[in-house]
């Protein structure tokens, strides 16, 4: 059994004009505890609805998603909620760390919706989890003060402060120099392995998703996989330069705190 594992996943969404916008179109992928998976693809093409779905934000409007085994869709909305803060852990492009609250502070959050040892040991938890990250002498430093990538670092210290199963991480590098980007993918990677959580990394860039065993593109919603050594030369051509501007979840939303966490409302219905 999976750890994750949709079959058929469609999400569309009926547009203003009444036509059916089809996002996401007969996606089948499954992901196993400590394996690390990449999806590339064009801007618009589907990546962070896809991450969204897999990430309990977003729910598909057909197909299965089975989550060790269990139908999302026969979870109750706060068992959803549950699992979300438990078991997934969000990186985002733009790090989505809470201003005017210190690093300290920000990865401790999430454990403001733990249970028992997790919650009692929060400050404990969160100042081991930012020394792991390399940011054991910034505890008390607001977001503002630091460098992209030490955001960044704080972000992935939030999102793995709970040992999440899943690390869902959507453009992680996407703000970050090159060299900074591969620093904090290497660190995400490490930590990810030494925890054995799943990671599924969304990327333009060809070197950071050189680093996952298993590759896939997304094109028009549709989720095929690609090889790496093989394919290179044709998948990179379906790769733009840039990463895309648009992060359309809610830029204040932070790992463990659904409400926050939710997407940007649909402007029409789903
Ligand atoms: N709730 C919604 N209502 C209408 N359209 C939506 C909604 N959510 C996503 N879309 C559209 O679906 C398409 C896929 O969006 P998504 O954000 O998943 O793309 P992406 O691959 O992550 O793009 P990028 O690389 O730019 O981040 C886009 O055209 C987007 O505008
Ligand atoms: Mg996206």
């Amino acid at each position: 059994m999976s750890l994750l594992e949709l079959t058929g996943v469609t999400r569309s969404v009926r547009l203003p004009d009444d036509r059916l916008l089809e996002i996401l179109r007969g996606v089948t992928l499954s992901v196993d505890t400590g394996e690390h998976v990449a999806v590339v693809g064009r801007s618009g093409t589907g990546k962070s609805t896809l991450l969204n779905i897999l990430g309990l934000l977003d729910a598909p409007t057909d197909g299965e998603y089975l989550l060790e085994g269990v139908p999302i869709g026969r979870l109750s909305a706060r068992e959803r909620t549950r699992r979300r803060g438990r078991d997934f852990g969000f990186v985002f492009q733009q790090f989505n760390l809470l201003p005017g609250r210190t690093a300290l502070e920000n990865v401790a959050a999430p454990l403001m919706y733990a249970q028992g040892r997790q919650f009692w040991r929060r400050t404990t938890l969160a100042a081991q989890m930012l020394d792991r990250v390399g940011l054991g002498d910034r505890l008390d430093t607001m977001p503002e003060k630091l460098s992209g990538g030490e955001q960044q670092r704080v972000a992935i210290a939030r999102a793995l402060v709970r040992g999440p199963r899943v690390i869902l991480a959507d453009e992680p590098t996407g703000a970050l120099d090159v060299e900074t980007g591969q620093e904090v993918m290497g660190l995400l990677d490490e930590i990810a392995s030494m925890t054995g959580a799943a990671l599924v990394t969304i990327t333009h860039d060809l070197a950071v998703a050189a680093r996952a065993q298993r590759h896939y593109r997304l094109t028009e919603g549709v989720l095929v996989p690609v090889d790496l050594g093989g394919a290179g030369h044709e998948w990179v051509g379906d790769v733009p330069t840039l990463p895309g501007a648009r992060l359309p979840v809610n830029p204040g939303a932070v790992a463990g705190v659904p409400e926050l966490a939710r997407p940007v409302p649909a402007q029409v219905e789903p």
